[in-house]
């Protein structure tokens, strides 16, 4: 699923202070990659940990991701150093709505990075992007990901329930935020 056109990386980092939301450089992989390698990370995303090959062709996947029109791969930052604390991007399904999803890295967490930069995001999502609905999806259990879609003002829509290849039934969660109208 994707935009009909490309979109556009932003040219300058969203900020609101103490996180920065900006486009992914080359310099971010070595924390991007160890990040993937971290069990929280694991038990709730479906990626792969990141091994060398995909380390070397991350830059032009996310390249493509933007060309394609079908994702918006960003890192979370810290506002002031510039270092990287998390991942977060939109995931297309059309031109009106995309799926959010992010990853704070394990150092990083509890201090409420994951809402700042949803909100920096969906300013951006709602606002030059020109998005009418955004969704957020996480697994029910996964308590943190549930406040964070809470603390970000999205409201449970719906929800599904899987049977995992581990034989245990999986609930995921659908929170949706709609652009507020003015
Ligand atoms: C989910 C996640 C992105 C939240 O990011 P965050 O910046 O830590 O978010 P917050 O600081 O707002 O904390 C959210 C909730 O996490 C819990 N939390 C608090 N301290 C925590 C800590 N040290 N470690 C983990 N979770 C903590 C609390 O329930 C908190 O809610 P509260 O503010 O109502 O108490 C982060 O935990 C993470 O990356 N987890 C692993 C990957 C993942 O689950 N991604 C989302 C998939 S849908």
């Amino acid at each position: 699923m994707a935009r009909s056109t490309p979109i556009k990386p932003p040219a300058a980092p969203f900020v609101d202070g103490v996180v920065a939301v900006r486009v992914r450089h080359a310099a971010d992989l070595d924390a991007i990659a160890a990040a993937s390698h971290d069990p929280e990370t694991r038990r709730w995303l479906d990626d792969e940990p990141m091994d060398d090959e995909a380390r070397r062709t991350s830059m032009a996947r996310v390249e493509e991701a933007w060309r394609s029109g079908r994702a918006t791969p960003l890192v979370i930052a810290d506002a002031v150093t510039d270092e990287p604390v998390g991942i977060i991007n939109l995931q297309f399904r059309d031109d009106n709505v995309a799926t959010i999803a992010y990853s704070v890295f394990p150092g990083s967490r509890g201090r409420g990075i994951a809402p700042r930069a949803v909100q920096l995001l969906a300013a951006w999502a709602f606002g030059e992007v020109g998005l009418t609905q955004l969704l957020l999806e996480a697994d029910e259990a996964n308590l943190a990901s549930v406040r964070v879609a809470e603390k970000s003002g999205f409201q449970r829509i719906d929800s599904r329930t899987v049977t995992k290849p581990d034989g245990v039934p999986h609930t995921t969660v659908v929170f949706a935020r709609h652009r507020a109208e003015t």
